[in-house]
């Protein structure tokens, strides 16, 4: 009888978006005369830049031809795509990754999702609380928690993000072995000082465990005194694995494409107490699981590093900043307690009630779509997400809506 992994079955409820899709999509049936205006999901809405473009249309030019054809790649990505990685992001910001350690994806949700593979069962995960879903459900899924007792899985320190630490978590005095950390933060849009990164790296070194940094939204950091690398911070090259994706950077969530960065010298220990490089593991997953993304995207991602790659993509960020910023005092003038949004795309509001509760009521009143806190764990109870991603007459609107239904 062939039966299920029955860790799937200890998922508390279904993906948060797939929930607010469901009660949007019900909505709008009832309502077909009522337009929404979503400001929930993190998917962006304004076109690629035209640097990319261009690059994507002479790449797709090249497979036309049987002389610059290309079938498969290397799994971990072109040498052109991952030595500009390597200069733009890392060696032109202090840090010492090699191209080789870069590893091309198709995104860092997958990433993020996967790494977990290459570490045992019975490790110690250290998970904020509110973050990005996929970290917990993924271990989940995999076994590593057990059941889900009020909102929670037993086996996860919880490191809880809240007002009163402004949502940025100190370090635990308890151990753990692999730690997610997620700045800019999504939900939160809280941002890490080099004094907290600096705290962690210390921890993961002082515990022997590897800090899993996920940085998708670091080209949103505009405050100069900020990291946009855990690699900034010095010994994290032994300790850190960074995912980093060109999604929010450059409108790529439809184009996919991102990458992992692990150094060669972040190790992990045996039974028997023996190191490995974790490069090794990472190395062997993706080649026995991934083919690569493809050429013209890559070509595409390859073309956010040129002259007119960075200023297209700044205007973008820059962009969506100018939202947030709207959002931001507009949540504020209507008396919520509001962070984020500076160095982020992610306003976290502090509504102080129940957030399926605010949800439904910007749903039904505003016709506005925002993320329910409680879906991004325990502590987002209380919270809104507001995400800037949508055109300025979109953000516009749906604010005058927010500002008359609260009233
Ligand atoms: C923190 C975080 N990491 C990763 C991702 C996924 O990025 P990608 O589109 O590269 O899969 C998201 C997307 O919303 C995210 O918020």
């Amino acid at each position: 009888m062939i039966r299920i992994n029955e860790n799937y079955t200890k998922l508390a409820a279904s993906y948060l978006f797939a929930d607010i899709a469901r009660r949007v999509n019900a909505y709008t049936a009832a309502h077909p005369d009522r337009p929404v205006i979503r400001l929930g999901i993190g998917d962006v809405t304004e076109p690629l830049p035209a640097a990319c473009v261009e690059a994507l249309h002479a790449a797709t030019d090249e497979m036309a031809q049987r002389a610059t054809f290309k079938g498969y790649g290397p799994e971990q990505g072109y040498a052109f795509l991952r030595e500009l990685v390597a200069q733009r992001d890392y060696a032109d910001r202090g840090c010492a990754i090699g191209p080789d350690e870069v590893f091309v994806s198709d995104g860092s949700k997958c990433d993020s999702g996967n790494i977990q593979e290459i570490f045992a069962t019975d490790i110690r995960l250290a998970i904020p609380d509110p973050v990005y879903p996929v970290y917990v459900d993924t271990n989940v899924m995999a076994g590593r928690t057990g059941a889900c007792v009020d909102g929670r899985y037993e086996g996860i320190l919880y490191l809880e993000s809240t007002a009163a630490n402004s949502y940025v978590p100190a370090v635990p005095q308890a151990p753990a072995d692999l730690v997610y950390l997620c700045f800019p933060n999504n939900p939160t849009g809280a941002v890490a000082t080099r004094q907290q990164l600096a705290a962690w790296v210390d921890y993961a070194k002082r515990n022997r465990a590897v800090l899993l940094f996920d940085s998708a939204y670091e080209s949103y950091i505009r405050d100069p005194a900020i990291p946009h690398s855990i690699y900034e911070i010095e010994g994290a090259r032994d300790v850190a694995i960074e995912f980093r994706s060109f999604s929010k950077t450059a409108g790529f969530t439809g184009t996919r494409c991102a990458y992992t960065v692990v150094p060669k010298t972040v190790v992990a220990w045996d039974r028997e107490g023996r190191p490995h490089p974790l490069y090794a593991l990472w190395n062997r997953r993706h080649t026995t699981k991934f083919n690569g993304v493809s050429y013209p995207i890559q070509r595409a991602a390859a073309a956010v590093y040129t002259k007119e790659g960075r200023i297209q993509t700044r205007a973008l960020t820059d962009f969506y900043l100018g939202n947030a910023e709207l959002i931001r005092s507009a949540m504020g003038r209507l008396g919520f307690p509001c962070v984020g949004g500076d160095n982020a795309p992610y306003i976290w509001v502090n509504i102080g009630r129940d957030s399926w509760e605010f949800f439904d009521l910007l749903l039904e009143r505003a016709q506005v779509v925002c993320t329910p806190g409680a879906g991004f764990g325990k502590c987002g109870e209380g919270h809104i997400r507001i995400s800037a991603f949508n055109s300025r007459a979109n953000v516009e609107q749906a604010l005058e809506r927010i500002a008359a239904a609260l009233k």
